[in-house]
């Protein structure tokens, strides 16, 4: 039954910030996503005997990569999979799944918060049996590898079911079908105070959840309506579709249009919160208030005693280097390290292995904890709710009130998008070589301070990485420049921009922040070398 399938390599298997993303049809594609399954497979050494987590976001393709990888792992000598049912597991969800069993590591179907459906994007997310997504040596070596791949094993068999809760063997494979939202919900219950929350809605208060059309429809159903009490059709879009009805499920103020109406509108709940595709980021909202990932970052940590799994202590925190630096202020304040890492949650893992962090973020909307080793949407939206249950206050003073505590970081980015990935990659290379002579120069009021490349010594492994480029001014602002690792169709270009202030806490950040976005614009010759005189997303 097992057949050995000759095969050519593709040259494009290399995996970015998050995994492997391509747009669907190249995945489709003969062979493309058996070569890349069998590529990790043969890298780490085969997986005969071992046993993995595997499940997606219910994006177009999902159900017949989820078959293709039954048939190979049986063929590759896989002794368990442990399959969310129909194909369902959330990426937070998939890592609870992967640490509690001890697997050998998990794969998740998902291009996250790209959209999906035919002509969109699929992806396939890969961690080992630490919880996270590899590190990039081996990354490295899976795409060194997938340039010589000449064959694969797979089973010739018919598709297996997976709609049922239960325990099957398919050619001395065990195939473990389980309710991808119940150990999940265990894992929550034993972080928060779920009777604190259960009063929290009892006594009025208001929520609307986006899941997006995406994969956390039924956990927020599950979590938020039927165990806390919160009113029915408090989980909007929660029907996961395979193109996400046409929505692109990136939680944020461009693209959670239907939310954003609400919590901006007249009669808004107390607290609006999206994911994405995947369910590993978040968006926070109060009425007619948002709340910047960065600022979130912050304000939990400084609010870490509220929670129970918390309250005896956590270690430090990290944040990316893009992320702003607010919650460094609050970390030093409350004796914490605070690391910074390049882009990407990878990076985040060896220090929560180290015990050296508890909590992590990125500006991106990503937020999580030790408790797992991706980030965790709806873990972020519990620790919020919790923190209004305790202290009785809306989202709109818990932040205002961070701020005047601790000053407030204006942040912003710019998306500089479907960049020709060669003026990209000059416009970066020829800043790289440009930074020393900033030294020192002043923009208006602006004095550069420092700087340079970012570069990441991991303490753990040893391992250096660079990633991005950082202008500092004299009074605390930062630009960051730097290339996205996720695009499936040219180069996107970030620029991250924050400015500190202590007094004027109520301004618009695009206002405040104007003058460092024309520095930026000016340092890196966006408009001349890219042609665009505005960016294509703010967030
Ligand atoms: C983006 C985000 C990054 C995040 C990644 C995966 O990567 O910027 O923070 O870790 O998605 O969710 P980028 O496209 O910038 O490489
Ligand atoms: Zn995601």
């Amino acid at each position: 039954m097992i057949k050995t399938i000759s095969t050519t390599p593709y040259t494009d298997q290399k995996m970015g910030t998050g995994g492997l993303r391509k747009k669907t049809k190249v995945m489709m594609q003969p062979n493309y996503f058996e070569n890349f399954i069998q590529t990790i497979f043969n890298t780490i050494g085969g997986v005969k005997g071992k046993t993995y987590v595997v499940g997606g976001d219910g994006r177009y393709f999902n159900d017949i990569a989820i078959q293709k990888f039954i048939k190979m792992a049986a063929a590759n000598g896989v002794a368990k999979l442990i399959i969310g049912q129909n194909g369902y597991m959330s990426t937070p969800a998939g890592s609870n799944v992967l640490l509690k069993n001890k697997t050998n590591g998990a794969f998740i179907f998902s291009a996250s918060h790209n959209p999906g459906g035919i002509d969109n994007d699929f992806g396939v997310k890969y961690s080992d049996e630490t919880g996270g997504q590899v590190p990039t040596s081996i990354t490295d070596a899976i795409y060194k590898n997938s340039q010589s791949i000449s064959e694969y094993q797979i089973l010739d068999v018919p598709d297996v079911d997976i709609s049922k809760i239960g325990t099957q063997q398919l050619e001395g494979m065990t195939i473990e079908v389980i309710d991808p939202i119940k150990d999940y919900v265990e894992m929550l219950e034993g972080i928060f105070d779920f009777e604190a929350l259960k009063k929290l809605f009892k006594s009025g208060f208001t929520m609307k959840f986006d899941a997006m059309n995406a994969v956390t429809g039924p956990y927020g159903k599950r979590i938020f309506e039927e165990i806390l009490g919160a009113a029915p059709g408090s989980v909007i879009n929660a029907t996961p579709k395979p193109d996400f009805g046409g929505l692109h499920p990136d939680p944020n103020m461009v693209y959670a249009k239907e939310l954003i109406g609400i919590m901006y509108g007249d009669n808004a709940p107390d607290f609006g919160c999206a994911n994405d595709g995947d369910g590993d980021r978040n968006m926070i909202l109060g009425k007619k208030f948002f709340v910047s990932p960065s600022d979130s970052l912050s304000i939990l940590t400084d609010n870490y005693k509220l929670i129970p799994a918390y309250k005896n202590g956590i270690y430090g925190v990290a944040k990316s280097a893009a992320t702003s630096t607010a919650v460094c202020r609050t970390a030093k304040a409350l004796g914490m390290d605070c690391y910074e890492v390049p882009t990407g949650w990878k990076y985040f893992v060896n220090l929560m292995d180290s015990k050296r962090i508890t909590f992590c973020g990125e500006e991106s909307f990503g937020t999580g904890s030790s408790h797992i080793r991706e980030k965790d949407g709806i873990w972020a939206i519990l620790f919020w709710l919790s923190i209004i249950a305790a202290t009785g206050k809306s989202v709109e003073e818990i932040t205002k009130e961070h701020w005047k505590k601790y000053g407030r970081s204006y942040y912003i980015r710019f998306d500089f998008e479907g960049i020709d990935k060669a003026v990209a990659d000059k416009l970066m290379a020829d800043l790289e070589t440009k930074l020393p002579s900033l030294n020192g120069k002043k923009f208006g009021e602006y004095e550069v301070s420092e700087a340079a490349p970012f570069i990441y010594n991991d303490p753990v492994d040893g391992s250096s990485t660079k990633n991005g480029l950082v202008v500092k001014f004299a009074d605390g602002s930062r630009i960051v420049y730097r290339l996205s690792g996720t695009g499936t169709s040219g180069a996107t270009l970030r620029v991250y921009m924050e400015k500190f202030e202590q007094n004027h806490l109520d301004e618009e950040p695009l206002n405040m922040l104007k003058d460092i976005a024309k520095i930026a614009a000016e340092i890196a010759e966006i408009r001349p070398r890219t042609g665009k005189q505005q960016p294509d997303v703010i967030t």
